[in-house]
Order: C-alpha cells, then structure tokens, then sequence
C-alpha cells in the first residue's frame, strides 16, 4: 500500500487518468515495487510461466476455433484442413496441442513444489485452494479439448469418461443420458464439449487473477519457509524477478519448441488420426499422459463406483492438505522425515503415470494398488502423524541471516 500511494506518472493525461482509476499504481505496486524475498529459486518461476501458458492456450485457441466445424461429419476434416490448409494452421495447432502437455509439466511442478515447501499452510490457504480449483478446471478443460479433433482416441475417451457417471446409484444413467444429449457419445455431445472447452478457459484467467491477488496479501513464501520479517529479507519484483522469470520462460518455452517442431505428435497417440468410429473400439484406450495417474488410480480398484471415488478422491483430498498437515515447519528443508516421503510420493506419481499406461491386469494391477494405497497415506496418514512426531531441524533467524551469512552483510549489501 506504501507504494501504491507513492507513485505518480509522470505525464498529466496519465495523471488525470490515475486519480480516476489508479491502475498504475495497482500495476507498480504489485509487479515492479512488489517487495519480494531475496532468496526465492527456480522453482519460484513456474507460477509465471503457467501465466505464460494460459495466453498462448487462449491466443492459439481462439484462431483454431475460427477454422474448426464442431460437428461429428465435419470436425475431424475440419482439423485436417488446418494442418494443411490453413496458413500456419500446422503451427497453431501443435502449439496448441503440446501447449497442453507444457501446461500440465508446469503445473505439476507447481503444485509439487507448494507440496515440497509447504506453501498451503497458513497464511495461504486460500491461494492453495483457488490453485486446486485452478487444477481443476484445466482437467476438465484439457479433457474436453481432447474430444474435438474427433479421432478414435477423442471418441472412446468421451465414452469411457461419460460412462463413469453411469456408476453413480439410481440417477447415474440418467446423468449419463443428460451429458450426452441423446443414448450415445455423438453430434449433442461434440457441440457442448466445443461450447465449454471455449468457456472454461476464462473462468480459468478469472481465477488466476483471484489466485495472485491471494498471493499478494501474504506475500509469496520462500525455499525456507520462514516469514519475511524486516526490509533485507526482500527485494523489489522488478527487475530482479522480472529477469529471473523471463530467463526461466526462456528456458521452458525452448523445451516446449523442441516439441513443437522437432517431436510435435510424441505426445499424442496415433489412433487419433484415424477417424471416430463408433463401431471400432481400440485395442486400448488410453488418455493423454497428464492423467495417466488418475487413470491408474480409478482402474486400481476393483469396483466401477469404487473407482470413480478414488479418482474424485485423488483430487479432492488436496483440497484438505492445509489441515492435513498438522507441522509447524513450513519447508521440507527442515524436514528431513518429510523429505523422504516427499520423494516417496513423486516416484509414486510417476509409477502410477506408467502403470495408467500399461493393461489394467496381473502384476500391473497389484503395483497400482499398492501405488494408490500409498497415495492416499500420504495425504490422509503421513501428513497428520508426521506434524505431531518428526524432529525438524533449526531454523534461521532471517532469510537475509540465511542468505547473506549475517545481518551486517545483509546490511552492506543494502547499502
Ligand atoms: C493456471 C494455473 C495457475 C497459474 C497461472 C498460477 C500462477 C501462480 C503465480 C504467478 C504464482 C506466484 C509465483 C510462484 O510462486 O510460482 C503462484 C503461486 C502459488 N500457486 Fe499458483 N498458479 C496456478 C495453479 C496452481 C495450482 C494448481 C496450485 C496448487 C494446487 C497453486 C498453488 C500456488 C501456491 C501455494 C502459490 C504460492 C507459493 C509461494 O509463494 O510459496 N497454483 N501461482
């Protein structure tokens, strides 16, 4: 707030316009004179580049939908005719697909890395929980993106996913029926899943500026964890994290050209450029694989109600990890317990990704089960026993302390 009533544009239209909306002083006061803390990493730079993802989504997206015909004759020539047709129609569309995999590698990151510093825990609760709702949002809307090109994958996708709501007791069928808009996936289905895959992603950019506007009243959280407790544990946003987020961007938005134009269709799958049948099914239906672990996860367990629970389950019970943990230390670099069953999780995330992958049958199945049992301790039995029981290790007196060995080589630096 003291930065916000400090700065004045130099000019006097500027000025006019600032004491009648002071978006200026908004923007100065949250992106540039942001006091930030001095020692925040990489991993810091993935809630900029998911910024970055959503407008290129959204930017591609919009020109995609100029081209695409929503309708089950149409909509997989429709595509086609981009990839070929289309001026640079071949390189909005591939932005746009592998745009989706460089989504959810950056979220995934991004959630990990608030599992691996404790970033939910009080004050950011809320922040966390918008972030959760964020997560949820891109599944949905990734899941019906996936539908529209109309290819054997998009098909039998829908129909498996739109099943599952046929497990629900009594009313399932009927929400079943309700979805598709007929007895089948087809032509009713297309065109709702094309109206809210356009829609959701504006609820999305609607939420991210809930999001950072949650993170900007405790302010962002660090690698140790610690409060912010004088003006040397910080730095202004600009240019100091302007910098560091761009390079950051840099770097990623290379990994996500490697893809674009040296592997653009290693990770989709090749059925979907055949196109939908529904009288073919293929031999084996997977999803894209940003929800291969869910996937797992519902085919672990052995009944279909069962299963649909444990899937919502997965994710909802993120939804509870600001009270789950029950620890005082925020960073699991003071954790050394933690830690462990940190790594634990990952590998357990990246097990479960293979196994969706794989048949759902014999030692596969039985590793999923043992992978999705440990998922769900992790979440329901770790975190609470191990706030109550773990030893931590000291921790600094100041992130300045930290960082810059003493407070008077923190007050030199200043200087
Ligand atoms: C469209 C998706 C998302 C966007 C654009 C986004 C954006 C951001 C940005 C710009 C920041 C500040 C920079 C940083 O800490 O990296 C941030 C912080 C944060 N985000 Fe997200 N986010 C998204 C999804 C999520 C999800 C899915 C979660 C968790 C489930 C989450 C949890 C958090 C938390 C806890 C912080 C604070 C970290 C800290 O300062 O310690 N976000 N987010």
């Amino acid at each position: 707030m003291e930065a916000l009533s400090r700065w004045q544009p130099k000019s006097r239209a500027a000025r006019w316009f600032e004491s009648r909306l002071p978006l200026g002083s908004l923007i100065h006061s949250s992106f540039i004179a942001f006091p930030t803390p001095r020692n925040l990493n990489y991993w810091w730079t993935f809630g900029g580049i998911l910024a970055f993802m959503l407008a290129v989504q959204i930017v591609t997206g919009i020109v995609l939908a100029m081209h695409y015909i929503p309708s089950s004759d149409g909509a997989f020539n429709s595509v086609e005719a981009i990839m070929r047709d289309v001026n640079y129609g071949w390189l909005l569309r591939y932005i746009h697909a592998n745009g989706a995999s460089m989504f959810f590698v950056a979220v995934y990151i991004h959630m990990f890395r608030g599992l691996y510093y404790g970033s939910y825990k009080a004050p950011r609760e809320v922040l966390w929980i918008i972030g959760v709702l964020l997560f949820l949002l891109m599944v949905a809307t990734a899941f019906l993106g996936y539908v529209l090109p109309w290819g054997q994958m998009s098909y039998w996708a829908a129909t498996v996913i739109t099943n599952l709501f046929g497990a629900i007791p009594v009313v399932g069928e009927a929400i079943s029926t309700w979805l598709w808009g007929g007895f089948a996936v087809g032509q009713p289905l297309l065109n709702r899943f094309f109206s809210l895959h356009y829609l959701l992603p504006f609820m999305i950019a609607g939420l991210v500026v809930l999001h950072i506007w949650a993170l900007h009243v405790p302010g962002n959280g660090n690698p140790l964890g610690i409060n912010v407790k004088s003006r040397q544990d910080t730095l202004p946003f600009h240019p100091y994290y302007t910098t560091k987020d761009l390079f950051g961007l840099a770097v990623f938005v290379l990994f996500f050209a490697w893809f674009v134009f040296v592997q653009p269709n290693y990770l989709g799958h090749p059925d979907n450029y055949v196109p939908a049948d529904p009288l073919v099914t293929p031999s084996h239906i997977v999803p894209e694989w940003y929800f291969l672990p869910f996937y797992a996860i519902l085919r672990a367990i052995p009944s279909k109600l069962g299963g649909v629970i444990a899937f919502g389950g997965a994710i909802v019970v993120l939804f509870f990890v600001p009270w789950l943990d029950r620890s005082k230390v925020r960073s699991a670099r003071f954790r050394p317990v933690f830690k462990t069953f940190f790594w634990l999780l990952v590998a357990c995330a990246v097990g479960l990704g293979y196994l969706g992958s794989q048949p759902a049958e014999g030692s596969y199945l039985t590793i999923s089960r043992f992978l999705t049992a440990y998922y769900f301790a992790f979440f329901l039995i770790v975190l609470p026993l191990l706030g109550k029981m773990e030893k931590t290790k000291p921790l600094p007196t100041s992130i300045s302390e930290a960082v810059l060995n003493d407070g008077k080589t923190a007050a030199r630096a200043e200087a």
